[in-house]
């Protein structure tokens, strides 16, 4: 490619996204030099605005949603890169004037980034339009779709979206986003397990017991009960977020970082999970979901999901891992903590019952690991007690503020770094793994959902997943 003009066309600009994630992501990244020279950012929807209101709205976004970072000046010489196209998505003479406007401002060949944060109906009908008027071509410029979530709503629709994307855009240029993997401590289980030597040794069935991955929020479903009533917890986040933290840590080390080998990686895990059994599977709803405007009278959508799987292969057999999320729990936490197996005899005999120990990575909010362990008590006898070992990332890296998922999620889709993105076969097999689930509660052995109350860590069904087995949830990075 001969250019580094770039373009960054957004279909749905007027939506929240755009507002709230993505332009104080590129703004970030101007500020921080990140973007090349000649940058046009470029709104495309249907409201009636020009230039001017939409940068007008932008500054506001920017102002509410990431005020430590606006300034002034900075925003002023930004903001004359953005511009406004208006259009239907499902209007052919929009996507004329769109092509006419990036042809007059790019004044040469450009590369383009079309960012997809629409309704996800809207996905097939823009590919397709962009198609119709040549703008997926590569010659002297490269052309990537960035494709927002849900990625279909089950098995069926994702082949078909991406059949349909891949009619128009080769799978190189394509960027499915699960913004999770821009999360710098997603990332980070990767450094940890294949930068260090100490912890890869006992990352397998023969020394860890048990594996959990939580991720909780305090939040309702909020203002979203339209979209959250169709998709409910299993396509909301156990799809995408929850089944991208089970594969990166359970995969194997990828011989190198890089697109290909990282997701060939990932694949074979999500190839490697068993079916998920009805009784390992636990879907509740809290109480009062139902009188939220825009859930349906009677709806049966879960808000929380908890359930064990297994990973059928060589490393993890027989090892759980425990999954759960859910709206309206006590806070908001995502983590993944490995239980390590007992010790195989105790000699201490005053000691019975020491705890097991574990290893939590802690996604948000308190970015950071602990690994807590057996020592002893001061004073005579050999009791012992659990303690902590702890690091912190704004502790140990001087209050630096962790970029946000879409800064770096951008960043990667420009330069062609597609390791943090979905492949096309990724998703569909995550996809059969829910479809299956869904399946198993919509057959007739299916019990009814189970209520919890918000606020709560779920219904008591979810404790006796574990309890069976002598487990228990936990949570690790939380307040002790
Ligand atoms: C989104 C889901 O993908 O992830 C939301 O649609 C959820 O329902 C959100 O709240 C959680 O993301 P985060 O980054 O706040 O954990």
């Amino acid at each position: 490619m001969t250019t580094d003009a770039i373009s960054l066309v957004i279909f749905g600009a007027s939506g929240d996204l755009t507002r709230r994630k993505l332009v104080p992501a590129l703004f970030s990244l101007y500020c921080k030099g990140m973007l090349p020279e000649r940058t046009n950012i470029v709104g495309y929807a249907r409201r009636p605005w020009d230039h001017e209101v939409f940068r007008g709205i932008l500054r506001e976004g920017m102002q509410e949603f990431a005020p430590r970072q606006f300034d002034e000046p900075g925003w002023e010489r930004f903001s004359q890169q953005i511009h406004y196209v208006r259009g239907n998505l499902n209007e052919i003479d929009g996507y004329r004037s769109l092509k006419s406007f990036l042809d007059q401002v790019e004044k040469g060949p450009a590369n383009r980034l079309y960012y997809l944060s629409t309704a996800p109906g809207f996905f097939p009908v823009i590919v397709d339009f962009l198609g119709q008027f040549d703008m997926a071509q590569e010659g002297d410029a490269w052309r990537h779709v960035v494709i927002e979530k849900p990625f279909g709503s089950d098995l069926k629709s994702a082949q078909k979206l991406n059949e349909q994307i891949q009619a128009v855009f080769s799978e190189h240029q394509v960027y499915r986003i699960d913004h999770y993997l821009g999360k710098e401590t997603v990332q980070n289980i990767l450094t940890f397990r294949f930068a260090n030597t100490i912890f890869e040794p006992l990352w397998n069935r023969n020394f860890v017991d048990h594996v959990q991955i939580t991720a909780a929020e305090s939040v309702d479903v909020g203002h979203r009960a339209g979209y959250y009533d169709q998709a409910g917890v299993l396509r909301d986040m156990f799809q995408n977020h929850l089944l991208q933290l089970v594969s990166l840590t359970a995969m194997e080390p990828p011989a190198s970082f890089n697109a290909k080998n990282l997701r060939d990686e990932k694949v074979k895990i999500l190839d490697a999970v068993s079916e998920i059994k009805l009784e390992d599977s636990v879907l509740a709803q809290y109480r009062g979901y139902t009188e939220k405007e825009g859930v349906a009278p009677g709806s049966r959508t879960p808000t929380f999901v908890a359930l064990k799987l297994f990973i059928d292969n060589w490393r993890w057999q027989g090892v759980p891992f425990y999954v759960r999320s859910g709206k309206a729990m006590p806070l908001k936490n995502t983590e993944i903590t490995l239980v390590f197996k007992e010790v195989p005899h105790l000699m201490f005999a005053d000691n019975s019952d020491p705890t097991p120990n574990r290893l939590s990575l802690c996604i948000q909010p308190d970015e950071g690991m602990h690994l807590q362990f057996e020592t002893k008590k001061p004073g005579a006898g050999m009791r012992s007690k659990p303690v902590d070992m702890e690091f912190h990332y704004e502790t140990k890296f001087g209050g630096v503020e962790l970029p946000d998922a879409y800064e770096r999620l951008l960043l990667d889709a420009i330069n062609g770094d597609a390791s943090l993105f979905t492949r096309s076969d990724g998703i569909e097999r995550a996809w059969q793994i829910v479809d299956h689930l869904t399946a198993t509660w919509e057959g007739p052995d299916a019990p009814p959902l189970a209520t919890y109350e918000p606020g709560s860590w779920g219904p008591p069904e979810a404790d006796e997943l574990l309890v069976h087995s002598n487990r228990s949830w936990m949570v690790g990075c939380g307040p002790h």
